[in-house]
């Protein structure tokens, strides 16, 4: 903390002695710290009304000198590798942003529609409620539970806009901490996305993981996940990924999801969902909430976090939800008051842009059914272009099962090839992914395809 006193001594007092700054500071750096010695000297200036003392304001005196460089983040770390390559024929596979088939960021008709005719409203700007815009909570909330659910029709559902599903999941996690009454673990599948470790972390919560993907089948390892489950203690939380399993692309079928709800129900375990992808697996947003709503009607009581990034691209508008299922309406609404004590002090209210772009797409008669066309058709994209890659390997002359690629589902694919062939393949032929050879389905295009096929092939012959 420079002194922004009116003295002008560039020297500092300490026990009755002056010296120039710098000596001073190598005297006492090392038996106080940096931190020490600014508190000290701050107060010393206080103290003496700036009249001797000054502290010149130097680097050496940072409060943060004790800062260490953090680790870059993985998948920017190789956004910025693939920006510096200088190969035309580069493809960057470690992005979890859709892409249209030329390889460009998509921003949807309906988007740009619910934008033009949000303009015309003359809007204000003035802060959202808490808990966000009932215009955009209400539609959310009806197209997770649906629009018949009995936790609309009852009003069951305490829900609070949030920033994105980060956001929403952070709030969520927030919430167990202070208020669930069971164990602060909660069950992750082994892998989850990547984030949410840091985030149950950063709300206090312990980690745990239960098996989920079977790297000998590049599958669902059900009888693992099962065991494990049936092994959680009573009483604790378990997240489940609603659909488009990030990062594996594996999803449990309509069976295993219903024997996994009837052991949930068994072991008294809290299902926290993450529904990031809604529509964006199957191409139908009623298909891809299946999961939560046979949940619910199994008699579970739930949280989901929404995130409207992928459904419809509306990633740096941060417009996402989170929602606690309770017994009675008035059992919501004390919930709700306490999420709102929650986000008060994070962020005090909610963006109000991208909400309201998504609340007036989800409830415009117009823009709804055209939407869920759009939905459809990134969905489609995807999906045809993981038959195109398989069938571009089979004609490379690949012997391999490829099967996995068509039977994983929404953004992301593990390959199953191994941190060896990932480095050849960026080595080699300018292709980014993460070490764990995940791809992201939505950077490969009708023009790259066949070169991405190829690399593959030869990297795992
Ligand atoms: C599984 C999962 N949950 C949550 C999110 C949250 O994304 P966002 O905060 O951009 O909505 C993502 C994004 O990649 C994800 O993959």
């Amino acid at each position: 903390m420079p002194c922004r006193g009116p003295c002008s001594l560039k020297r500092i007092f300490f026990y009755g002695f002056s010296a120039p700054v710098p000596n001073q500071i190598a005297l006492l750096k090392p038996a106080y710290g940096a931190m020490a010695l600014h508190r000290f000297a701050s107060q010393f200036c206080v103290k003496s009304n700036h009249a001797r003392v000054c502290l010149i304001s130097s680097s050496r005196l940072s409060a943060w000198a004790h800062v260490e460089l953090g680790p870059p983040d993985a998948i920017l770390g190789i956004t910025e590798a693939f920006k510096k390559d200088t190969k035309p024929e580069k493809i960057n596979l470690g992005v979890g942003a859709y892409r249209d088939d030329s390889g460009k960021p998509y921003v949807l008709p309906t988007v740009k529609k619910a934008e033009e005719k949000l303009l015309s409203k003359n809007l204000d700007k003035e802060y959202a409620p808490i808990h966000g815009l009932p215009e955009f909570t209400g539609a959310a909330a009806k197209l997770a539970f649906g629009e018949d659910s009995d936790i609309i029709k009852n009003s069951l559902n305490a829900s609070a806009q949030a920033i994105s599903g980060t956001g929403a999941l952070r709030i969520g996690t927030a919430f167990l901490k202070s208020f669930f009454p069971g164990s602060k673990d909660v069950w992750l599948p082994t892998p989850s996305w990547g984030n949410h470790t840091p985030i149950l972390k950063h709300s206090g919560l312990g980690v745990q993981q239960y098996k989920y993907y079977d790297p000998q089948t590049c599958g669902f390892d059900f009888k693992g996940c099962m065991d494990d489950i049936s092994k959680i203690p009573e009483n604790s939380v378990i997240m489940l990924h609603a659909c488009a399993h990030n990062p594996t692309g594996v999803d449990p079928k309509k069976e295993e999801w219903k024997e996994l709800s009837q052991l949930v129900k068994d072991r008294k375990l809290f299902p926290y969902f993450d529904m990031a992808y809604q529509g964006f697996a199957s191409g139908d947003t009623d298909r891809d909430a299946w999961a939560l709503r046979q949940f619910i009607q199994d008699g579970h009581q739930v949280m989901v976090a929404q995130s409207f990034a992928k459904n419809m691209g509306l990633y740096g508008e941060r417009a996402g939800m989170v929602s606690v299922t309770c017994n009675s309406k008035e059992e919501a609404e004390r919930v709700l008051s306490q999420i709102k004590i929650l986000i008060r002090p994070m962020y005090s209210n909610p963006p109000v842009h991208g909400a309201r772009i998504a609340g007036m797409v989800l409830s415009d008669p117009e823009l709804r059914p055209q939407w869920e066309q759009e939905v459809k058709g990134m969905a489609d994209r995807i999906i045809s272009m993981r038959q195109q890659l398989v069938d571009n390997l089979k004609k490379e002359g690949s012997s391999h099962n490829w099967s996995h690629i068509t039977e994983q589902i929404g953004m992301f694919c593990f390959t199953g090839l191994k941190p060896d062939q990932v480095e050849r393949l960026t080595k080699e032929f300018s292709i980014y992914l993460t070490k764990d050879g995940r791809i992201s389905i939505a950077g490969v295009t009708s023009g790259n395809v066949g070169y991405l096929a190829r690399a593959m092939h030869e990297v795992t012959k």
